[in-house]
Order: C-alpha cells, then sequence, then structure tokens
C-alpha cells in the first residue's frame, strides 16, 4: 500500500501530525529493496520505520517513509532450546503473548514494550531485569541497493545499553528483515528488578511474571494509545563512579547502579525529578507526572514543544547535577535523522 502526501499520525506513537512525501507499507523483502531503490535513484530520502514509537518527527519528512511488516514466526527446537525465526514487521508484544501461550517462556520481562519485532535490535530494547542481546541468536538484514541479504551472530550486533550496531555501520542502506530468538526450555524466572523482586524464583510461572510486568508498566508509563508518547525520553546516563559516589553522599538515596564494564548508570528519571520538573510544559509538550523520564504529548504538542521541553529539562538536570542527559528517542527532520544531542543543546 501506498499513499503520496501523507500524515504521519497513525505512524508515530507521539501522535505528531508530521507530513511525507509518500507512504508505503511493505510485507516483503522484495518489495522494500524495490521501493527503496526507486526513490534512492529520484535522490528522494527514505526512512524505514517500525511502529514509530521510538521517533521524534521534528518537521514534515521530505521523502519516502517505508514501513516495515513483514510477517511469519516460525518455531525450531532441539532438547534444550526454543528456537524461534521472527518476521521484523511482527509486533513484539504479540510475540510476547503468542510465545506464552504456546508455552514458550523467556520474553515476559519484555512484555508491553511498543513496537516491531525487527526493531528490538536496534536499542537492544531492555526491561525489568532482560535486555534483548540476552535472547539474540541472530539478525537478518538486506542490503538494500541490492538485495543481498546477510546474518549477523549476536557478537557481531556490538550490543550495548540501548546500542548496537545498527545505529552505527549498519544504519543507512539496510534493513533488518528478521531476528533469530533462543530460548532455553529450562526456564529461569528472572527477578531482580522493582515488584519482581518480591516473587518467589520456586513457585512463580511465567504468565505471573508477565501480568507483574504489565502492571507495574501501566501503572507509571502512558499507554501510546491514549496518550502520545515514545516512552523514556533520555537515555539513563552512565557517569565515572568517583562523581557517582560524590553524588551517593548528597543524595544518600539516588538510585545507582555499578556497571560491569566501568562507571555507574543512574536513573535519568530521577535526576528530572529532583529538579521538580514532573508537569513542566512547554506548548503542547509536557514531563509526565508519574515518570519524569516520559515527555508526553499533552495537548496537540508539535515536535518542536517537544525539543524545546527537551532542552530545557537537559539544561535544567545539567545545571544542577552537571550530567548531561542524551536522548534515547531518534530525532526525524526533513531530510532524515539528526544529531539529536545537537538539536537540545
Ligand atoms: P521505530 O520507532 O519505528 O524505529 C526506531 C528506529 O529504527 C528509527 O530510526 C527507524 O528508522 C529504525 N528502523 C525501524 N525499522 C527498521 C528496520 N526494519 N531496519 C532498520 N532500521 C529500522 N524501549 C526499551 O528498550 N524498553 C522499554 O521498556 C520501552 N518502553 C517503551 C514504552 C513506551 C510507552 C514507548 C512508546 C516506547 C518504549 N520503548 C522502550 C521504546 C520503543 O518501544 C523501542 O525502541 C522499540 O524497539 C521501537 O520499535 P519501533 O518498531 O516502534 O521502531
Ligand atoms: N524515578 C524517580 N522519579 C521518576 C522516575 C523514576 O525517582 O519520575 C526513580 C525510580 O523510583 C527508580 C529509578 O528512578 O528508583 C528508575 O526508574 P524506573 O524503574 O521507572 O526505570 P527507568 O530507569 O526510568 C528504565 C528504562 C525503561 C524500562 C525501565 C524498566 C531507560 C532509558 N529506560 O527506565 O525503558 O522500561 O527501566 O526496566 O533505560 C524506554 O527505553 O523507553 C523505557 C521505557
Amino acid at each position: 500500500m501506498s499513499c503520496q502526501h501523507t500524515t504521519l499520525l497513525p505512524w508515530n506513537t507521539f501522535h505528531l501530525d508530521a507530513h511525507a512525501e509518500k507512504v508505503s507499507v511493505v510485507s516483503s523483502v522484495h518489495t522494500l529493496c524495490q521501493l527503496w531503490q526507486e526513490s534512492d535513484a529520484k535522490n528522494q530520502p527514505v526512512l524505514l520505520l517500525g511502529e514509530g514509537s521510538n521517533v521524534l518527527f521534528l518537521e514534515d519528512f521530505q521523502g519516502h517513509v517505508i514501513i516495515n511488516r513483514i510477517k511469519g514466526i516460525e518455531i525450531h527446537e532441539d532438547k534444550d532450546r526454543w528456537l524461534l525465526h521472527v518476521g521484523a514487521g511482527e509486533n513484539w508484544h504479540q510475540l510476547v503473548e503468542h510465545n506464552l501461550v504456546k508455552g514458550i517462556p523467556g520474553l515476559e520481562n519484555l512484555a508491553l514494550i511498543p513496537g516491531c519485532a525487527g526493531s528490538a535490535p536496534i536499542q537492544n530494547i531492555g526491561a525489568y531485569g532482560i535486555e534483548f542481546n540476552q535472547l539474540c541468536d541472530y539478525v537478518d538484514v538486506v542490503s538494500l541497493k541490492d538485495g543481498m541479504l546477510k546474518r549477523l551472530n549476536a557478537d557481531e550486533c556490538a550490543f550495548g545499553y540501548r546500542e548496537s550496531i545498527f545505529k552505527h555501520q549498519y544504519r543507512y542502506d539496510y534493513a533488518i528483515v528478521a531476528i533469530g530468538l533462543t530460548l532455553p526450555k529450562k526456564w529461569q524466572p528472572i527477578l531482580t528488578y522493582g515488584d519482581l523482586a518480591r516473587m518467589s524464583p520456586d513457585s512463580v510461572t511465567p504468565q505471573q511474571v508477565f501480568d507483574a510486568v504489565c502492571q507495574m508498566r501501566r501503572s507509571k508509563l502512558p499507554d501510546p494509545a491514549i496518550t502520545g508518547n515514545a516512552g523514556s525520553f533520555f537515555k539513563n546516563p552512565v557517569i565515572a563512579s568517583e562523581q557517582a559516589e560524590e553524588l551517593h553522599r548528597s543524595y544518600p538515596t539516588m538510585p545507582h547502579y555499578p556497571q560491569a564494564a566501568g562507571g555507574t548508570k543512574l536513573a535519568a528519571g530521577w535526576l528530572i525529578d529532583q529538579c521538580a520538573l514532573k508537569g513542566t510544559v512547554v506548548g503542547g509538550a509536557m514531563v509526565h507526572l508519574q515518570q519524569a523520564l516520559v515527555l508526553i504529548n499533552h495537548d496537540r504538542a508539535t515536535g518542536a514543544d517537544v525539543v524545546a521541553l527537551a532542552r530545557t529539562v537537559r539544561q535544567r538536570v545539567g545545571e544542577h547535577f552537571n550530567i548531561w542527559l542524551e536522548p534515547e528517542v531518534r530525532f526525524i527532520g526533513s531530510q532524515g535523522e539528526l544529531d539529536a544531542v545537537k538539536v537540545i543543546s
């Protein structure tokens, strides 16, 4: 399906009414490459989207938005593991539910994360004690110029906190078309985070973990079907451990998470909250009242409103703590992606 000069309202969870020259929904690798090549030949910018739950449109996109709906879930197994091959355009949460129904646990901590399965590796989605890389076997990409398929194993994806090779070497000219997951048949609940720590590892079921995760998420994160948002707007900052220790002395209740790779991760939501920014409004954008790390489309916000609010938040936190937050959300300008840090600096 293709539409000319059309609104992106249904295609971004911030519910921003930006427009694109053309929007196409594709369900095959062949069509994806064909449409991309047609635009490339005309020097028309192309933006690939899954469900638009991690993007912010700053203005109209003067190009072609291609929405990936390449579907299909194949399940294989060996003695110890379930092996799943999942089309990039499958909805992530439906995959989590589908697995639960089929008796294939392992994804329940990542329930209710919006977006497509094929977008999960891009920022290595994570929540409630698990990151995507712990389940990832491989990621299949297509080179859009020539249609060549390539399989990257998990090591080759260079996963990190909200990081992967898909934000760097494979950011342009490639699309993710499928992912492979490995889930051990011997299920071990991961109960390290928040309310999950109160559950008993000996008796808890995957369904109970799923229900608890959904309940925690619903209690603090706005439902994008009702209130426009893109989840955490900023990444949690990782700072030098000495700086974290100094801050901890001044703020003994400050959440802080020492990292195996060095440094200490702080909770950006807590930092923003300490600056009393919950409920701050700029134009139609607002800092969410239940979770300061989430910026919401409170009342017909524009991309410029959200940018101005993000700039205010970054500035206030920076002045207060000398910690300069970086957006997690991807900023999209008229010709393509922009450097989000530069935009709000
Ligand atoms: P999109 O927003 O459509 O795209 C994201 C980026 O990937 C864009 O740059 C796009 O150009 C590119 N892209 C899209 N598809 C492809 C493709 N097939 N090939 C190559 N590039 C592509 N994230 C977490 O990690 N943890 C959370 O707990 C979490 N909670 C959230 C809660 C809410 C309410 C919301 C709104 C968001 C949350 N997010 C969370 C962020 C978001 O859900 C994830 O980043 C998700 O993986 C984005 O998927 P998407 O399909 O919507 O990607
Ligand atoms: N906090 C506050 N005030 C706030 C928000 C948070 O004091 O307004 C404190 C909380 O009390 C807690 C700490 O900050 O002690 C962390 O908060 P929370 O558990 O809500 O998690 P988060 O760090 O804000 C991260 C991810 C989320 C993910 C949750 C659960 C990032 C950027 N965000 O949020 O991912 O769902 O943990 O694992 O890493 C996303 O990426 O879009 C996203 C929603």
